[in-house]
């Protein structure tokens, strides 16, 4: 039962060093506050920024989320509105079942998940439905 929450810490410690990474890493400001926002645009996941892939909208020092329009950010992005978030994908394999619906399994907190990716067992990518 604790694995899910082992999994969000482990997650959650590498997104912190990520951070940090960036804060000590000579990176100031993030760089598409030099570049236009292409509104019309369509998020791309998983995309590639600063070495790292991500499955979801990001914040990094910006007041809003946003994501890349190309699979490795290339200049082209725009702010998420809900319909941009990244949506969860069903069926997904979790342990030895394949779940059609959110799910509360492995949630230490009982607020239901679901992957984001097909296989959770080898991407562990997840947000809270
Ligand atoms: C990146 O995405 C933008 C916006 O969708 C598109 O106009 C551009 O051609 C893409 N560039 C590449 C190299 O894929």
């Amino acid at each position: 039962m604790g694995r899910l929450a082992g999994h969000l810490l482990i997650w959650a410690c590498l997104l912190h060093s990520v951070t940090a990474g960036f804060d000590n890493g000579g990176f100031q400001h993030n760089d598409i506050d030099y570049l236009p926002e292409v509104e019309d645009g369509q998020c791309i996941f998983p995309f590639r920024f600063k070495d790292e892939l991500y499955y979801d909208c990001i914040k990094f020092k910006t007041k809003h989320k946003w994501c890349s329009l190309n699979k490795t950010f290339i200049g082209y992005w725009k702010f998420c509105n809900w319909e941009d978030f990244a949506k969860c994908m069903f069926p997904f394999w979790y342990r030895r079942m394949i779940y059609r619906e959110c799910t509360d399994v492995g949630s230490e907190s009982g607020k239901k998940w679901c992957s984001l990716t097909k296989n959770f067992n080898k991407d562990r990518i997840w947000k809270y439905c």
